[in-house]
């Protein structure tokens, strides 16, 4: 029984993890570094969307384990797939996949995880992502909108904004420079703020749970909470609807996922600055159609090889 039951879940993953409308489509295979996280899974599904009807493509998932994407990587290169789209666990190693696909003439779009080398001496790897600093610096505009609103309760009344940082994956590109600009832009902004603490909880919702739990004793005093991403900033919430059953401070959180979105409907986090997926999906096709059939777009600027994309502050 159990052996049937494997066999009708690998069958399953077989079939949604590839898709293929016509034989003579070029081949592209995309590599995600991890399937249970939440904005990657709404990433994923958009690139499969717009590339699904002219192109044939396959998916890896690597759950954070670098040896394992790149025996997937390796496996696109032997069985000459046409272009490697790739979400890579470490990005330091994205030089030897640079190499390795210069040598088998396969382009590479890197994609939200920015490449640690020389993408611009590269033939054709490009990299998509999202603008981090400027996401840093809208979330400081945010702060800004709601201290001058008088938006954020001051607790102690000392006219000082108590704030922690819930902080994505440490040397994560997205999470240093957020975090760096948010700061550098309150300063600049002339906000008067307090920072309590920076908590790294990866990205993730359950761990920002157990980050809130460890910052229980501080937790009284803190004002205003900005997170990397909304999956942190969700996992405040829970902690704080746990523990107090409502939530009597600001949040602000970072991609504009679905879950994020409804939390924003509900008051439950004040706002968010879009990882903008849709457009990151339109470069990414963009690209893929200039490599593959010498498609031209005017708009575009091919000779940029980091496709670096702006958010929008979303609130209700
Ligand atoms: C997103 C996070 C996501 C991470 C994955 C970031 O740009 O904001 O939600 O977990 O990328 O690499």
């Amino acid at each position: 029984m159990k052996k049937i039951i494997s066999y009708i879940i690998l069958i399953t993953l077989v079939v949604l993890l590839s898709g293929c409308k016509n034989n003579s489509h070029k081949k592209i295979g995309i590599l995600i570094y991890d399937k249970e996280d939440t904005f990657m899974k709404e990433y994923l599904t958009s690139v499969i969307n717009t590339i699904e009807e002219e192109y044939y493509y396959e998916v890896g998932f690597a759950d954070r384990n670098q040896l394992k994407q790149t025996s997937q990587f390796i496996n696109f290169i032997d069985r000459k797939f046409d272009l490697i789209i790739v979400n890579a666990v470490d990005r330091l190693q994205s030089g030897s996949f640079i190499e390795k696909a210069e040598q088998n003439n396969i382009p590479l779009i890197f994609i939200n995880r920015e490449p640690q080398s020389l993408l611009n001496d590269s033939k054709n790897s490009y990299y998509v992502g999202s603008d981090s600093k400027n996401t840093g610096l809208l979330q400081a505009n945010i702060v800004k909108e709601m201290v001058t609103n008088n938006k954020i309760k001051d607790k102690n009344n000392d006219g000082i904004i108590q704030t922690i940082i819930l902080k994505g994956e440490q040397s994560h590109q997205d999470s240093e420079s957020r975090t760096i600009e948010f700061i550098d832009s309150l300063g600049k902004l002339d906000v008067s703020y307090e920072l309590l603490a920076i908590s790294v909880a990866n990205w993730d919702r359950k761990q920002a749970f157990d980050k809130m739990r460890e910052l229980d004793q501080m937790l009284d005093n803190i004002e205003l909470i900005v997170s990397n991403n909304d999956d942190m900033a969700l996992g405040a919430v829970d902690y704080l609807k746990e523990k107090y059953g409502e939530i009597d401070l600001k949040i602000i959180g970072v991609d504009g996922t679905n879950s994020g979105l409804n939390a924003i409907d509900n008051n439950e986090i004040y706002a968010t600055v879009t990882n903008d997926i849709v457009a990151q999906t339109e470069a990414i096709k963009k690209i893929t159609d200039y490599l593959l059939k010498g498609i031209i777009d005017s708009d575009f600027n091919y000779e940029e090889r980091f496709q670096l994309i702006k958010g929008e502050i979303v609130k209700k």
